[in-house]
């Protein structure tokens, strides 16, 4: 019996989407100075390196920004949306507590039929969906898969508190995946660790026609930093080994947009060049899972990425949770 060749998964198109309404620092610290709470485009800067988000208007939910980076990520694809198999959406911002994100877009896609699903891992959720999906494909469940991550996390800010509000923002980011003769994804690993449950949380649910436990984000900022730095330099290291490629051969770090110190710092660890570093947080603070997707297609439409590069994907957050992309693209 001829051996069947192992299957391969590769980016077919990238696309993402962003509200139109963009708010500066300035105008965010005017904002908050109204209700009297402190702060300043300076110190936001200096801490994140965040100048501005943006913020989905009332009503615009996570699966109309996921669904418009879908079409962006099928139009670069040469595809149409019955060409996908599979849609696999990263969010902590769902429309709703069910049906799934995934089963809302795949309808305003015009689908039926194909699995459908949510995946949730925060922050991480970007890598968490890449890497369900194509151990999916690879497995011959689908052919075509849409990869989204999508939030719209000013929903669950609590612009009381200066110590989170100023650092999310709302938009999506999509990729297709399809099979292919040639890598692609050359290899991922997913981490998650609930002992650090409560540093990065919503500890709210609905029951019994309520709200229960508070349904805004919270954060010990300090204890993610140190985490995030450290488990972003320990997957990059075991993603490359499970590759057997080495640091100098990544020409694009692309990791969760959250904030440019532990960006900047886990492309020193790996001695990377700042410029191989992209850099999108700047424009759309954290925009939690959708940042990955959304920093990969600002880099391609910008001319940065370029077919054959290899990038290494990477994110971080609430659970909490870790994991790396590394791909041929
Ligand atoms: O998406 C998942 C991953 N998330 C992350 O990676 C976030 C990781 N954490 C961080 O990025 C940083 O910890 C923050 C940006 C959240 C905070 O930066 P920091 O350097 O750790 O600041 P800090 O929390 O130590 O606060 C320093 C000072 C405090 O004042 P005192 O106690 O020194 O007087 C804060 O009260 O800055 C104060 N502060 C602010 N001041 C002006 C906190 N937030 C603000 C603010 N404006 N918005």
């Amino acid at each position: 019996m001829t051996p069947t060749p192992p299957r391969h998964v590769r980016i077919a198109g990238t696309g993402s989407a962003l509200p139109p309404e963009r708010v500066t620092n300035h105008e965010l610290a005017a904002r908050l100075a109204a209700q009297g709470i402190e702060t300043s485009h300076e110190w936001i800067v200096e801490r994140t390196g965040i100048h501005a988000r943006h913020f989905a208007a009332p009503g615009v939910t996570s699966s109309d920004l996921g669904t418009e980076a879908a079409l962006a990520a099928l139009d670069a694809a040469g595809l149409k949306p019955e060409d996908i198999d599979l849609i696999i959406v990263a969010t902590s911002t769902p429309d709703m507590v069910f049906p799934s994100t995934a089963s809302i877009i795949q309808n305003k896609l015009g689908l039926a039929g194909c699995p459908a699903f949510d995946v949730q891992a925060v922050c991480s959720g970007f890598v968490y969906a890449m890497g369900v999906a194509t151990a999916m494909l690879r497995d011959g469940a689908a052919r075509r898969a849409l990869v989204i991550g999508a939030e719209v996390f000013s929903r669950i800010l609590d612009f009381s508190d200066r110590t989170t509000c100023v650092l999310f923002g709302d938009g999506a980011g999509a990729v297709v995946l399809e099979t292919a003769e040639v890598p692609g994804i050359l290899a991922y690993r997913l981490h998650a660790d609930g002992n650090y449950r409560d540093i990065l949380c919503t500890p709210g649910t609905v029951a019994g026609g309520q709200v229960l436990g508070s349904p805004m984000l919270r954060m010990d900022g300090q204890a993610v930093f140190k985490l995030a730095v450290k488990v972003l330099g320990d997957v990059a290291d075991e993603v490359l080994e499970a590759a057997g490629k080495e640091a100098a051969d990544i020409d694009w770090l692309i990791p969760h947009q959250a904030n440019v110190r532990i960006m900047r710092g886990t492309a020193r660890k790996l001695k990377l060049a700042p410029e191989r570093l992209v850099e999108t947080v700047h424009e759309h603070g954290n925009t939690s899972a959708a940042s990955i997707g959304l920093a990969l297609d600002v880099a391609v439409r910008g001319g940065q990425v370029q077919r054959g590069d290899t990038l290494l994907l990477e994110g971080v957050g609430g659970g909490f949770t870790w994991g790396a992309v590394l791909l041929d693209y």
